[in-house]
């Protein structure tokens, strides 16, 4: 089904505003997502009338806050297919997620001289953390190679499992170049050598439909921002049963069952892993983002992005002295590129002052930049909203760029 996309752009408030006196042009979804108007009317109703905290109080407010927090935790599980809502623990984001399992995984699991797998392409937010743990446990993180394309050698993958591998932590989708990783064939590859196997989703879940229990992945996180839903709400899943042996990642409030100070008793899944006040008015927006990515459709926003994908492809392709970074075979659209002789800076400043965002820099992974020999790239990441009409106006202005040096 063909998406009706003068009907979606009024539904984000954001695209009909001018920026240094142009019209909008925002080519940094992969960096955050506008949101659409039931995220923020969700978010707006929250905080104009149902204010209160979740979990606690037995009044109208706090029972309505309740009720309205767990469904979005059984509409983030029906939205990636896990077996139970208490498999779905909410954090601040995607980087919270991967920390909250390393740290926990990790102090109940990891021993000195077991291995970590993550791939050059990996985001900080999927190194370190593991590089943390690691230190503390003394294991060993490893790095995963991939091609001049930006793909993943999956022989040398399999050459690094072994029985001493623990952990294997991968992008679904790179968040520099682009590439969507094989992670079907990769998760019971480390099934195989008893390693468990993370799917960092933040950079898939608005662009291709996910299903954990097909995966069979052990854990996935995604941040709400990066699928038109609040800033500082992200999801974890996690398997049940690794879940249930993991100690706790934070204490306080809600995590809790009997505090004494002879001994404190921990609350069952999925409030053993939320300590705090959690953000209620996010959560609950989430849903709302949710709901209305399922009404578009996934497969007709993978199909659509997909489309751009070739056009703006092709016609960058034809800017002399540009080149792509990032040529895998399986890529959403995100198009990464350098230009001969201008600084990725440059790029981003020129564009911005003609209205069009993107990003510039290392994106938060150096080493994959150390691996193709570039300090940055300029990126553009496209979403079901853009328009070819956007991407002729964005070629437009790269040749104004070019124009300029
Ligand atoms: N990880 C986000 C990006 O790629 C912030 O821009």
């Amino acid at each position: 089904m063909a998406i009706d996309i003068e009907k979606v752009r009024k539904q984000f408030p954001a695209l009909s505003q001018k920026v240094n006196g142009k019209d909008l042009i925002y080519f940094d979804n992969a960096a955050s997502t506008l949101k659409a108007k039931p995220v923020i009317n969700a978010l707006d109703q929250h905080y104009q009338k149902d204010t209160a905290n979740v979990h606690r109080g037995l009044h109208f407010l706090s029972e309505k806050g309740t009720r309205q927090f767990e469904e979005t935790r059984e509409a983030v599980q029906k939205f990636i297919g896990s077996e139970h809502s208490h498999e779905i623990i909410f954090t601040k984001g995607t980087t919270e997620s991967i920390n909250l399992v390393a740290q926990c995984f990790g102090d109940a699991f990891l021993q000195e001289g077991d291995e970590i797998l993550l791939s050059t392409l990996e985001h900080h937010s999927n190194i370190v953390p593991w590089q943390i743990i690691a230190q503390k446990k003394g294991a060993i993180v490893k790095e995963i190679p991939i091609n001049e394309e930006g793909e993943i050698l999956l022989e040398e993958y399999k050459k690094l499992l072994n029985n001493k591998t623990k952990v294997v932590s991968i992008s679904h989708t790179s968040n520099a170049l682009g590439t969507i990783n094989p992670i079907e064939e990769m998760i019971p590859m480390a099934h195989k050598v008893g390693s468990i196997f993370m799917v960092d989703a933040a950079q898939a879940v608005a662009h291709n439909s996910l299903n954990v229990k097909e995966l069979n992945c052990d854990f996935l996180a995604f941040s709400s921002h990066k699928i038109f839903g609040p800033t500082g709400v992200g999801v974890l899943y996690g398997k049940e049963e690794l879940l249930n042996k993991m100690p706790p990642y934070q204490g306080g409030g809600e995590m809790i069952d009997k505090v004494s100070f002879k001994k404190t008793t921990f609350n069952e899944l999925p409030f053993k892993f939320e300590a705090g006040t959690p953000h209620i008015a996010g959560v609950i927006a989430l849903k709302s983002a949710l709901d209305y990515v399922q009404e578009i459709g996934l497969e007709n926003i993978a199909h659509y992005e997909q489309e751009l994908l070739e056009y703006a492809t092709e016609k960058l392709q034809k800017i002399e002295g540009l080149k792509i970074v990032g040529t895998s075979k399986r890529k959403a659209s995100v198009l990464s590129f350098v230009m001969e002789g201008i600084h990725p800076q440059d790029i981003g400043s020129l564009l911005d002052k003609q209205g069009i965002a993107i990003r510039t820099g290392h994106h938060c992974t150096q080493p994959l930049m150390e691996f193709l020999n570039i300090p940055g790239t300029a990126r553009a990441s496209l979403c079901f909203y853009n328009t070819k009409e956007e991407i002729d106006a964005f070629i437009t202005g790269l040749h104004k760029v070019k124009e300029f040096f």
